[in-house]
């Protein structure tokens, strides 16, 4: 199975899938790691263990239309069974989205529904939550609503700051993602929009 990985920054998460797969042999393939930023720090341990790279810079582009185009093709040209959308900050069109329905996963650091969007920490914080954590969902047009497929829950605990809460989340979104697509590889995973 090909893997195309997709990220904005450091790819911590893309980090814990590689390192995941290698150390469980999984019958994977990681074709790319694409970023829109060309400066991400994650594109560096791709480049290190041996995975292409692209960068599309959504700057490049007049339209969102016409960033998800090019950056369709570019996805297409490695022919995934999976995109994996780990720390990928834009919003996605909805022909884009369709077009990888059932085989395009996000992780979001809030246990969906509650929180989609950004800040999520903070504002579990300001809501007084007594759980937070992260969700693997799959991803439909409206942002950060698709289908829950996993979810990891921590305690927030007297005394956090986002950034203590938002350290315990990304340990769990670390165990959580890799187990996730373990999941979608071995078929347990499966998404229709619409019965037909
Ligand atoms: C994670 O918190 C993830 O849940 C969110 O963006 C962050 C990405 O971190 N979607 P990293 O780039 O994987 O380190």
């Amino acid at each position: 199975k090909n893997i195309v990985i997709l990220l904005s920054g450091r790819g911590s998460n893309m980090e814990a899938i590689v390192r995941a797969a290698q150390a469980g042999q999984w019958p994977v393939r990681f074709s790319a790691v694409i970023s829109n930023k060309a400066d991400a720090k994650g594109l560096v341990f791709a480049q290190e263990h041996g995975i292409p790279t692209a960068v599309v810079p959504n700057r490049d582009y007049a339209s969102r239309e016409a960033f998800d185009a090019a950056l369709r093709e570019v996805i297409d040209g490695f022919s995934p069974d999976l995109v994996v959308l780990a720390g990928f900050m834009r919003i996605l069109t909805a022909p884009f989205v369709e077009h990888y329905a059932g085989r395009i996963l996000n992780i979001h650091p809030s246990l969906l529904p509650d929180f989609p969007g950004l800040d999520t920490h903070r504002r579990a914080l300001d809501a007084g939550v007594a759980e937070h954590g992260a969700t693997v969902h799959f991803v439909t047009a409206e942002l950060d609503h698709g289908p829950a497929v996993a979810q990891a829950r921590v305690p927030v605990l007297p005394g956090d700051t986002e950034e203590s809460l938002r350290v315990r989340v990304l340990a769990q979104e670390h165990i959580l993602y890799p187990h996730a697509i373990r999941l979608f590889l071995d078929g347990r995973l499966s998404h229709r929009e619409k019965i037909t």
